[in-house]
């Protein structure tokens, strides 16, 4: 902070006062609206103390300018988090929430030079062998048999009953689960996720994956998982499973905070009016305004070094804001004459995001099937009583209760039922069905 630059008054029931000058990116106040925490942060110039959880310190590049330098600057930061200096040091809570994002695995997202390049080569030719006609049609599909379960009750929690399981069952599709593999990808990951018994939820996302891998080793398929261990790149069975699990972590949750956010909106800015076209306009305000990965990029300055006027020690933990780059004030006029895409939502450099088109298709056709089935959808309760997810890494809703006037449940298209079972049917998905696992119930939904 410059000597001309005021103090900066902290939001109000903002901790900072008793966080020895760290500014928390956790806890209801944060989560409650960070875009007043950014404007504070903003204060300190393009980089602020943080803190991420209790006793995990970071610097958070907010400026715009400064974080697209750090992104494409591979030589001075690394991503590799064995360099976390703090973490080797001990001084990290070993049961921080933090902790399992930000410690090292043996994926794309933690490698460097030769090897970052040899596993998302791998990732980005495999997922460009992905479909996008029948990317569409499947999420169409998946999107009608989760409408399907609620439709008739003319009330849902568009969160918790449809954006966060859509890309779950996609993600599925995607890697042509057969029916029991799938049941237990599903209950992993979401555990995970939620944090409920988090460390058998990993355990049995994991040993899913595993099998998966071998199913696949067996009986290649039209399937990520068989392109990619295709790949030139010869991922071993060990790398296989980390980048699966990456694709899978780094796919689903920000996928169902960008379905969430995006629906958010529509319901809550009558200007966007429902209407077809306007659902780009809208996705495109959300990831510059409330971006689903809002903090996140973690570096590590290979060096001692000087960086956007701030000192910072080989192995310190340096983040990128996503979401205070995006809003800053300096950006608005550039941002109406400029690229409507240039924002950071998907990151930028090379470990920006490989998957940008997908998942703005997923996120489109998700959106739109919902509001051609539920015309007339609205928010069940004033906008003022949402809540959002604490946490620092994250932007996404708790719930996001509507309502509409309640409709048949759909059943599945012949057309449709006939031509996934020709592609993802296997042997155990029978068996699976009886077991009464979500990916099951909908393969047997399609089969109707
Ligand atoms: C089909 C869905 C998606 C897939 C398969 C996917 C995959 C990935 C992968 C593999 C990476 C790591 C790349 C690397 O380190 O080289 C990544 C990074 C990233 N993705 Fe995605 N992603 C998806 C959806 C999204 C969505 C919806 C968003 C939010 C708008 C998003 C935002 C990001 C960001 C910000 C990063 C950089 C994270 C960091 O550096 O810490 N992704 N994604």
């Amino acid at each position: 902070m410059d000597a001309q630059t005021p103090v900066p008054v902290p939001p109000p029931g903002c901790p900072a006062h008793a966080a020895g000058g760290r500014i928390p990116l956790y806890g209801p106040e944060f989560a409650a609206d960070p875009q007043a925490y950014y404007a504070y942060l903003r204060h300190y110039g393009p980089t602020a103390p943080v803190e991420l959880a209790p006793g995990v310190e970071a610097t958070l590049v907010t400026d715009y300018p400064a974080a697209l330098q750090l992104l494409q600057d591979n030589g001075s930061f690394r991503k590799d988090a064995r360099r976390w200096r703090a973490f080797n040091e001990g001084l990290i809570p070993p049961d921080s929430p933090v902790v399992p994002l930000l410690a090292y695995r043996p994926s794309a997202m933690f490698a460097d030079g030769a090897e970052h390049l040899r596993l998302r080569q791998a990732i980005t030719d495999s997922m460009a062998r992905v479909d996008t006609r029948l990317l569409s049609r499947r999420t169409e599909q998946i999107s009608d048999y989760l409408i399907a379960q609620f439709s008739s009750r003319g009330s849902a929690d568009l969160l918790g009953d449809y954006a966060k399981q859509l890309p779950l069952f996609v993600f599925n599709q995607l890697f042509g689960c057969p029916a029991e593999i799938g049941d237990r990808v599903l209950f992993g990951i979401s555990g995970m996720f939620d944090g409920v018994n988090a460390e058998k939820a990993a355990e049995v996302f994991f040993g899913a994956a595993a099998e998966l891998v071998a199913l696949k080793r067996n009986d290649p398929g039209e399937d990520v998982p068989s392109w990619l261990m295709q790949h030139q790149a010869r991922l071993s069975d060990q790398e296989m499973v980390y980048q699966l699990a990456l694709l899978m972590a780094a796919g689903t949750e920000p996928l169902r905070n960008l379905i969430g956010n995006t629906l958010h909106r529509l319901l809550t800015h009558d200007a966007y009016a429902y209407r077809g076209g306007l659902i780009d306009e809208a996705l495109d305000d959300t990831l510059w305004e409330n971006p689903p990965v809002a903090n996140l990029a973690p570096h590590y300055p290979a060096a001692d070094m000087e960086f956007a006027g701030t000192k910072l020690y080989a192995g310190d933990l340096v983040m990128v804001s996503f979401a205070a780059a995006n809003t800053s004030p300096a950006l608005a006029t550039a941002r109406q004459s400029g690229s409507n895409r240039s924002h950071l939502a998907w990151s930028a450099g090379p470990h920006g995001c490989p998957s940008k088109e997908p998942a703005r298709q997923i996120t489109v056709t998700a959106v739109e099937n919902l509001l051609n089935k539920l015309p007339d959808v609205e928010l069940a309760v004033p906008e003022e009583s949402l809540t959002w997810r604490p946490g620092p890494f994250n932007r996404g809703l708790t719930t996001l209760p509507a309502r509409f006037t309640p409709t048949a449940p759909a059943t599945a298209r012949t057309s449709a039922r006939e031509e996934t079972a020709a592609r993802t049917e296997q042997p155990s998905a029978a068996r699976g069905a009886e077991r009464g696992g979500m990916w099951s119930s909908f393969l047997s939904w399609l089969k109707k």
